[in-house]
């Protein structure tokens, strides 16, 4: 109930303001280094409220429940594990974002080890509570939302460095979903910001170069090709991600990145055509086998005819037909 959902976004919002005050202690000097070695000031983590979760197992627990919290309403937050002698901090000796809703209110937290031999994954994140679901939640778009109806644009980057980076650098339309695929629920989220009078948009995806994060976009919209957007996808050739390219080469990087963007279904059959030798007879047929199914999954008949032509002159085929018959029968 309301009451309820009160209580936990309070306890988010006053764990947000612990962990802030902690990145200021010595305590967190290697996650100071390691936001300015990612090109991120003072100023910069501040605007994105980034905190430090202090080493050992009851700094927020202390915190909060001196705030008059229950154990039993901590336990629904996600901030703690659970173990034989009770609850204790989930997140311990680690950089912390603070995931915000649209509203800008904070429903859970992505937190970054900061050394190798440190334990557990790099970036653990709050699990699903009542107030975070991981399937809808973009990681930003309380800070993007205005831009994202503006400029009928909406970027997706991987992670909650490359939302920094590319907000720093002007690109203030990006998201991230939190160590999640992006899939239909964002894409209702999307959908209201980018179409609310019905004139569509563009979705631009970025991915650092493997093939997880490009199968994760064909999926999500095969599920919704009426999406009104535009679907777009902008890989770095050399691999990084935004925010890698932004510490390398500034923000005009960034920008160019986003200008480099090509059409979805483009990416995805030249990316299929890139795994044959081209250059052979066999290539070409075994090209044309393995591309002609992402054509045929085309929905609307002028893309789908437009591609086959592509494909085609991609195939260096002179007659176009070929292509259709293959398309026709995957
Ligand atoms: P940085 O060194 O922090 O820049 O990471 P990266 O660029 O290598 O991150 P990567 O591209 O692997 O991951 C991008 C995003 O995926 C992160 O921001 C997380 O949201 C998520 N992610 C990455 N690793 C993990 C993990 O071990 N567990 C979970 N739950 N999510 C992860
Ligand atoms: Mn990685
Ligand atoms: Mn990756
Ligand atoms: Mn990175
Ligand atoms: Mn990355």
């Amino acid at each position: 109930d309301v009451g309820k959902r009160q209580r936990l976004l309070d306890a988010h919002k006053i764990a947000g303001e612990f962990f802030r005050a902690q990145l200021l202690t010595p305590q967190a000097a290697a996650g100071r280094a390691f936001l300015s070695e990612r090109g991120f000031d003072r100023e910069a983590a501040e605007h994105f409220g980034v905190g430090f979760a202090p080493q050992g197992w009851d700094a927020l627990l202390k915190h909060l429940t001196g705030k008059g919290f229950t154990h039993e309403e901590l336990k629904l937050t996600g901030m703690f594990s659970e173990g034989q002698r009770g609850i204790y901090d989930r997140f311990r000796g680690r950089l912390i974002w603070p995931i915000r809703d649209i509203a800008g209110d904070t429903v859970g937290f992505g937190a970054r080890k900061l050394f190798e031999d440190d334990q557990g994954p790099k970036y653990l994140n709050t699990p699903e509570t009542s107030l975070y679901k991981k399937s809808q939640v973009l990681y930003g778009i309380d800070l993007a939302k205005k831009a994202i109806a503006s400029k009928r644009q909406l970027v997706v980057v991987e992670g909650y460095t490359d939302v920094m980076a590319c907000h720093l650098a002007g690109i203030d339309t990006a998201v991230a979903t939190c160590g999640t695929a992006f899939g239909a629920e964002h894409i209702k989220v999307a959908r209201r910001l980018l179409s609310d009078d019905g004139t569509g948009g563009e979705v631009v995806f970025t991915f650092d170069g493997d093939a997880a994060g490009q199968k994760a976009a064909l999926k999500a919209f095969d599920e919704d090709q009426r999406f009104v957007a535009q679907t777009f996808v902008a890989v770095e050739p050399s691999g990084a991600d935004p925010c890698e390219l932004r510490q390398r080469k500034g923000d005009e990087a960034v920008h160019a990145l986003i200008r480099s963007r090509r059409p979805l279904f483009e990416f995805a059959i030249r990316t299929t055509l890139a795994k044959f030798d081209l250059s052979t007879v066999e290539g070409r047929v075994s090209g044309l086998r393995a591309s002609a199914p992402v054509v045929a999954s085309i929905r609307d008949g002028s893309t789908r005819m437009g591609y086959s032509q592509e494909l085609a002159g991609w195939l260096g085929l002179a007659d176009p037909n070929e292509v259709l018959r293959a398309v026709k029968g995957a």
